[in-house]
């Protein structure tokens, strides 16, 4: 066995140990995230990133893209604290989900799909039992809602009634997973992605984000 296959062996063994740690202690989670908040969540995107490796780094993008479109808005501190950990979290309820199902490289069943969309929900339920987060709920919970209010989870809401956090996560997570490689595709250049976020703007993008974002893009 090579080093880089032991090592990779070693973190598995950890890893399983911990999620084994995780359902054991169900019952008792929501304590242990009041208690140890933050420290407890950073274990979660690590073991959301390890159950779904094509999503290694995802997380840390989308805050990225986050923070420099909230600069140009010039929100408040207060608002773009509450927006960046949301955008850093966005993906934590992906923990509920089936490895298997999110590492699926086919066509996923409705049963499968179905799964996969609750992931905002049971994130925003994580979220809102730690105090410093409850404020980032409503933007992890519509990360998957469009602007012409389809997508997911259903709901009324649609075009600026959606919170503002949620349109701009939706717009980074969208350019992330377009330039990422994922099991069922390889990623796509930065020009074509550009593209595709143009072509869903005003259904399934803000349109005001969009122009934003496609500056920040082209200044980099
Ligand atoms: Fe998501």
């Amino acid at each position: 066995m090579t080093i880089v296959e032991r090592k990779r062996e070693a973190l598995y063994s950890k890893l399983t140990e911990g999620i084994e740690f995780l359902k054991d202690e169900n019952d008792t989670l929501f304590k242990k995230l009041r208690r140890n908040k933050l420290q407890i969540l950073k274990l979660l995107i690590k073991i959301v990133e390890e159950i779904d490796p094509y999503t290694k780094g995802h997380s840390i993008k989308v805050y990225r893209y986050t923070i420099r479109i909230l600069k140009r808005l010039k929100l408040k501190k207060k608002d773009m604290i509450t927006i960046g950990k949301a955008a850093l979290l966005h993906d934590i309820g992906k923990i509920a989900i089936n490895k298997d199902i999110l590492n699926k490289p086919g066509r996923l069943t409705e049963k499968e799909y179905a799964a996969i969309k609750a992931h905002p929900r049971i994130g925003a339920e994580i979220a809102q039992e730690v105090k410093e987060l409850k404020t980032s709920c409503q933007d992890i919970l519509y990360h998957h809602l469009w602007y012409n209010g389809r997508g997911y989870p259903f709901s009324k809401l649609q075009c600026d009634d959606i919170p503002l956090g949620a349109r701009i996560i939706a717009v980074a997570d969208g350019y992330d997973a377009m330039t990422s490689n994922r099991p069922y595709r390889k990623a796509f250049d930065k020009e074509h992605a550009i593209g595709e976020l143009k072509r869903c703007s005003g259904t399934q993008y803000d349109p005001k984000i969009v122009e934003i974002f496609i500056t920040i893009l082209k200044t980099r």
